[in-house]
């Protein structure tokens, strides 16, 4: 069981070829290849689904959050045929209070309508492409804070170092209080401009809304932009 793209942690972008491999081996030694895609998937990535990405089929996947943008609570578990053909002649041992709420399943087709209606797949990957990824290169080429910049789709992350050579945290991992404080002075900067940013131990995502315009996108790039200064500050 594996996030496509690791989301909360870091996103963690597989190079080519990983999930092929993990694919092979599941293949190989009979194991269920599960994927969770709940943060991942619905669009994140430029893809229905980030495996769409990487050309791999899972034999099960979770979804939630961006199905239907959280509107209703709703989370579930795609089936691959050959595991729902299971389930033919026993039946499914799980269930839960709310299990296929019509309101909450009438929601996400609401939803994926939208997605198609608005080309949101395509508004990912062209913001992406034109966007997020060569201010992203900019930025990390301006800020001796910028240690590295990696991600796919909407769905980024800027890890803040002390030194780029030997690429020291800018803060120690799981920092908090006074040894968090460069990160905390960083976050306060971003909040003073009117953005409230993601931060994780020496870590900040730009993980905007899909539906996000060109402009918006702008606006708070350059707020990270500007914020990042106070983060050089406490570079070596
Ligand atoms: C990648 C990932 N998987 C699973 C979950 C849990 O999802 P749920 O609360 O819908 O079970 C989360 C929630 O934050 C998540 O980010």
């Amino acid at each position: 069981m594996l996030e496509t793209v690791v989301g909360t942690n870091g996103i963690l972008v597989p190079p080519p070829g990983y999930l092929q491999g993990v694919r092979e081996l599941c293949d190989e030694h009979g194991i269920v290849y599960i994927a969770d895609e709940v943060m991942a998937g619905f669009g994140r990535c430029g893809e229905w689904f980030a495996v769409d990405h990487f050309g791999v089929t899972p034999d099960l996947i979770c979804f939630a959050k961006g199905v239907n943008s959280g509107y209703i609570p709703l989370g579930g578990v795609i089936i691959s045929e050959r595991i729902a053909a299971s389930f033919q002649d026993r039946a499914f041992p799980g269930g839960l209070t709310y299990s296929g709420h019509p309101l909450a399943c009438a929601s996400a087709v609401a939803s994926i309508r939208i997605f198609e209606e608005e080309g949101i797949l395509e508004n990912v990957r062209t913001l992406s492409a034109s966007v997020i990824e060569p201010r992203l290169t900019e930025i990390a080429a301006k800020h001796p804070s910028v240690g590295d910049v990696r991600g796919l789709g909407f769905f980024w992350a800027l890890e803040l170092v002390k030194d780029r050579q030997t690429r020291e945290p800018l803060v120690p991992y799981n920092a908090s209080g006074a040894a968090a404080a460069p990160m905390t002075a960083f976050a306060a900067a971003c909040r003073a401009e009117g953005m409230w940013p993601f931060v994780h131990f020496n870590r900040t995502h730009v993980v905007p809304p899909c539906t996000m315009t060109a402009e918006e996108l702008a606006t708070g790039l350059d707020i990270l932009d500007k914020a990042l200064d106070v983060a050089d500050e406490h570079t070596t």
